[in-house]
């Protein structure tokens, strides 16, 4: 079984409660889910690798830490992922990112991946996994397993609402990757949404409804 973190910060909590109110407009919803992403990548990439190196302060040399290796891959399911993106890249203003498209049929909730393009070398990075919303599971799943078709090894998930269906099959279906989740809610409703929930992500970021 795979990792599930959630998120018990209060200023993530606090952010997440307005996130979810339906008052809240286009405007803010954006500025709210890039806050929430980089809070959360703040908690999920607390175990970064560094190594020591040598340098001169004004005052004299000195052994300190750098991050190690590669530079880590933030991968946006889209579209709702790509409101988390510039959250993590305050984080990691040198990431790579890369694209993954899906889309979920509306009436079977099945997903469909419709593009899919990654920073060479992925089998070396970290690669971030960003997307709002976990339901069924089946995007986040699907998406997880054409990264790790393309090489990649070391994979984090960040979600910022998961319903417990999904956390479990996600778990089930990736016990090797690490879920990063701010709120596990209650249950789906019959139409696959998320209660109680945020209403549909994409259309709330980018003002579609
Ligand atoms: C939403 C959300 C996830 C997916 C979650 O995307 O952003 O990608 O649904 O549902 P699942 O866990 O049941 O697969 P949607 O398909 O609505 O596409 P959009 O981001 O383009 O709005
Ligand atoms: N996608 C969303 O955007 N919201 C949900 O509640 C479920 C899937």
């Amino acid at each position: 079984m795979s990792d599930v973190i959630e998120m018990t910060h209060p200023l993530i909590k606090h952010k997440i409660t307005m996130l979810r109110d339906e008052r809240t407009g286009t405007n803010e919803f954006r500025q709210l889910v890039e806050e929430i992403a980089m809070l959360m990548g703040y908690e999920a990439l607390a175990d970064l690798k560094t190594h020591d190196v040598e340098i001169k302060t004004p005052i004299e040399n000195t052994v300190q830490p750098m991050l190690n290796g590669k530079k880590p891959a933030v991968v946006p399911i889209l579209r709702a992922g790509l409101g988390m993106v510039g959250g993590i890249l305050a984080l990691l203003p040198n990431a790579k990112v890369g694209h993954i498209g899906m889309f979920r049929d509306e009436v079977t909730h099945k997903p469909h991946v419709y593009y899919c393009k990654l920073p060479s070398f992925i089998e070396e990075r970290l690669v971030i996994v960003v997307d709002p919303m976990l339901a069924t599971g089946g995007s986040l799943i699907d998406a997880v397993n054409e990264i790790k078709a393309r090489g990649a090894e070391n994979i984090k998930c960040m979600c910022i609402i998961a319903a417990p269906e999904g956390v479990a099959a996600f778990t089930q279906a990736h016990p090797d990757v690490t879920l990063y989740v701010g709120s596990i809610d209650r249950c789906l409703n019959a139409d696959a949404y998320i209660c109680p929930g945020l209403g549909d992500a994409g259309d709330r970021i980018f003002g579609t409804k």
